[in-house]
């Protein structure tokens, strides 16, 4: 049977990928923040999953205004990089599990999770970006992608409880598939950040180290923390941490910690990585 072995957890700024295509990495401003991901490439090597289920946020690129699915789950067989306005990232394309995204569907929807089912969309750095923080610059990503891609551009998103549920309804899904496949589940966004109005630029460091502890530990108390309190605290697109619970969701009742970060800046953003094992 197919089985959740790990959890990944990181933000995906779209200047990190630039960072990497443009070869700057290595330049003073990013190495503090590139070297708190040394730990999870060398982690990713000896614990290769099958396929990672990578929970993400589209940012008007697949979606816009004119379509809004709350949660969308990508069931092709894949995905090219998208065009963000400043042509498509130079990475591979990601390869699609079909098999495997067609059974959560079918799980998820009998489970009362109304899913959007997408057979073709383009995939923008909310997804890249995370692959290219574990993996590197390979001439072929080494895992299969299952995307799930999440609202949390355009109010309302769904509740933190709500995507907890979908995380446990996920780990039901992927243990009742019958193939022997390991399976990661990633969740990317966040950390306190604001783009836009009077308060762009809010970074609150305090929160978002709560909000990690919240995650690692045996709690389920982050499924309840209200939006108002993502917006008022960790600015508007800090929201984008609602997607982290359908992870965690998915994790069960208690995690073992192997690896946190945290840092402070990055462009205007704090970056945050963990990376979680199922306990017990
Ligand atoms: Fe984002």
């Amino acid at each position: 049977m197919a089985k959740i072995s790990a959890s990944v957890y990181t933000s995906h700024v779209p200047a990190i990928g630039a960072a990497l295509d443009l070869g700057k990495s290595h330049e003073p401003y990013w190495q503090p923040l590139f070297k708190g991901y040394d730990f999870s490439k060398q982690w990713m090597k000896d614990n290769k999953p099958d396929v990672i289920f990578l929970v993400y946020n589209d940012h008007a690129t697949a979606f816009s205004l004119d379509m809004i699915p709350t949660f969308a789950i990508g069931t092709a067989d894949s995905y090219a990089p998208a065009d963000e306005g400043w042509g498509p990232r130079p990475v591979p394309d990601v390869e699609g599990h079909a098999d495997l995204a067609w059974h959560i569907a079918q799980c998820l929807i009998l489970d009362d999770f109304d899913m959007t089912i997408i057979n073709e969309m383009d995939v923008d750095h909310g997804l890249t970006v995370p692959l290219s923080m574990m993996f590197g610059q390979p001439e072929k990503w080494p895992c299969k992608v299952v995307p799930l891609a999440v609202n949390v551009v355009t109010y309302p998103v769904p509740s933190g409880n709500r995507c907890w549920a979908l995380g446990e309804a996920i780990a039901r899904a992927v243990e009742s598939f019958p193939e022997d496949l390991n399976v990661q589940i990633w969740g990317t966004g966040g950390m306190s950040h604001q783009l836009q109005g009077p308060r762009a630029g809010l970074l609150n460091r305090e929160w978002d180290n709560r909000f990690l502890d919240l995650l690692i530990g045996d709690s389920d108390a982050a499924r309840w923390i209200p939006h108002i309190e993502y917006l008022r605290e960790t600015g508007s697109e800090g929201i984008e941490m609602v997607m982290w619970l359908i992870m965690r969701g998915a994790l069960g009742k208690s995690t073992r910690c192997l690896h946190r970060h945290y840092h402070i800046p990055c462009s205007n953003t704090a970056i945050g990585h963990i990376v979680l094992e199922p306990e017990g």
